[in-house]
């Protein structure tokens, strides 16, 4: 029998973006070939997200164009794995283009899933029961195998890659999502992500990313002895060929938070970048939101962040709408995103989400067209500050990560001759485009700031 081949595509966070990675390892090591085509595919695998209802309906919207492909040719398979297919379950696998439903718990059954797909040619799938219940120590053992074993592969960003240090979430924030789809929260033994690291530093990748939906809650006991995110950081600045430790998200409390910065501040591996999201100034608003922080507490905690790690960049995150949000409430917002200067900062338009408590118990208020306006409001804002921000780079030289092929093409390219343009990131996480041979993705170089934009910072080699 010929090589069957697979096509995957992402949707979502950093989560998702490791789970499809660890499938796509996984399913290559089981004699899959992966395909970058729907048309070669013999299975597509769609990997969703459900944070967002717009993030669902471009799923659901992809469905429909695989349904009608499948019209032409009925033995592709299609699989939905993810927070959409834990979410909706039995209502997805009734989508005529779907035949395997398997939420992110079960990734690690999704060979066999897809097997008996290709074999039975009849719908499967898999899904927790009762997903707030701790998983089984059945299904935590199969996971942390998969994870540990099918080591993230490099071939999305060469030379870094992420690890995840925690599964879940238990914040139960009233309009979000990841709580029911992802399950309690749950740390992976420290040695287990050291241990992963230090493959993944003998496979050649220098830059690694500790994921977790509230990172800096990471809390594993064993023996006696129980380690913090503080210490994670401390075990992987020792491994050699790791040059660059990242974590994100972090959840604003000051539970573990000195030790954290005071780690950033000592451990020069670890980069000094936050991203800690503070979703509205308005503590009435927070408090609806379930965010056990008022905005000056907010502050304070960045402030403590600039006293103990100079030149620290700080990233946030904020709702814009959510129910019972006035116009006071977003000015609030508007004044932390003043008073905060983040490098940058991710603004969403609030979109409630079946099952969470904002859904159950509260009215979406605030018409979509406010929404709107709120949300390019906010972002003009930053945009100011990003802009202030990156000019104190101009005529700097900044060491970068090279990522690799910029995907869109930028103007400036003095000097570029034939040479293509290439992006890479400073060490606090600042986009940096420049012309240089495509051999540099992977490597560190050093490149002078000779233009610069909100976002973007362009230089030249030195
Ligand atoms: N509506 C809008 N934005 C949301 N986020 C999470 N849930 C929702 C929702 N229901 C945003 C938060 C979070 C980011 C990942 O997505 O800002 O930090
Ligand atoms: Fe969602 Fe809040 Fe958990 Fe983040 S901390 S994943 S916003 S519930």
């Amino acid at each position: 029998m010929s090589t069957r081949t697979v096509h995957i595509k992402s949707f979502g966070c950093q989560m998702n973006k490791l789970d499809t990675a660890l499938v796509a390892v996984a399913l290559g090591e089981a004699g899959f070939g992966l395909t970058d085509s729907v048309k070669e595919a013999d299975v597509v695998l769609i990997n969703t997200c459900s944070v967002r209802q717009h993030a669902e309906q471009r799923v659901l919207s992809h469905l429909g164009h695989l349904r009608y492909i499948k019209k032409t040719r009925p033995d592709l398979v299609v699989g939905v794995i993810g927070c959409m297919a834990q979410r909706l379950g039995v209502e997805l696998l009734e989508n005529e283009a779907v035949d395997i439903v398997c939420g992110p718990t079960q990734i690690p059954q999704i060979r066999l899933l897809i097997e008996k797909a290709l074999s039975e040619k009849r719908k499967t799938m898999a899904v927790s029961e009762k997903i707030r219940k701790a998983a089984v120590e059945k299904e935590t053992e199969a996971l942390e195998e998969f994870e540990s074993v099918h080591d993230s592969d490099d071939s999305q960003v060469p030379a870094q890659a992420y690890v995840r240090a925690m599964r879940g979430c238990d914040k139960f924030c009233s309009y979000c999502v990841v709580p029911y789809v992802r399950g309690p929260e749950m740390s992976r033994p420290a040695k287990a992500i050291i241990e992963q690291i230090k493959r993944l530093a003998d496979k050649g990748i220098k830059q690694v990313t500790l994921l977790g939906q509230t990172i800096n809650s990471y809390k594993y006991t064993t023996c006696g002895r129980t380690y913090r995110l503080a210490d994670l950081l401390s075990m992987a600045s020792e491994i050699e060929g790791i040059e660059r430790i990242r974590f994100i998200t972090s959840y604003p409390t000051e539970d573990s938070y000195d030790e954290i910065l005071q780690a950033m501040a000592g451990l020069p591996k670890v980069c000094r970048f936050l991203h800690m999201p503070a979703q509205s100034g308005s503590d009435k608003i927070l408090k609806t939101m379930n965010r056990n922080y008022t905005a000056s507490k907010y502050l304070e905690m960045l402030d403590k962040a600039r006293d103990i790690v100079p030149g620290i960049a700080i990233v946030g995150d904020f709702i814009v709408g959510f129910p019972g949000e006035t116009e006071g409430d977003f000015q609030r917002s508007v004044s932390l995103v003043e008073k905060a200067r983040y490098k940058n900062c991710f603004v969403f338009k609030y979109s409630p989400r079946p099952g969470t408590t904002g859904a159950k118990k509260l009215q979406d208020t605030v018409p979509q067209e406010v929404k709107k306006k709120r949300n390019t409001e906010l972002l003009a804002v930053q945009e100011g500050i990003s802009d202030e921000l990156s000019r104190e780079f101009q005529n700097k030289t900044v060491k970068i990560l090279v990522e690799g092929l910029s995907k869109k093409p930028h103007l400036d390219t003095k000097n570029g001759g034939n040479q293509p343009q290439l992006v890479g990131r400073t060490v606090t996480d600042w986009i940096v485009v420049f012309n240089g041979p495509k051999g540099l993705a992977g490597k560190f170089v050093k490149v002078k700031i000779i233009k610069t934009a909100p976002l973007t910072l362009f230089g030249e080699l030195t």
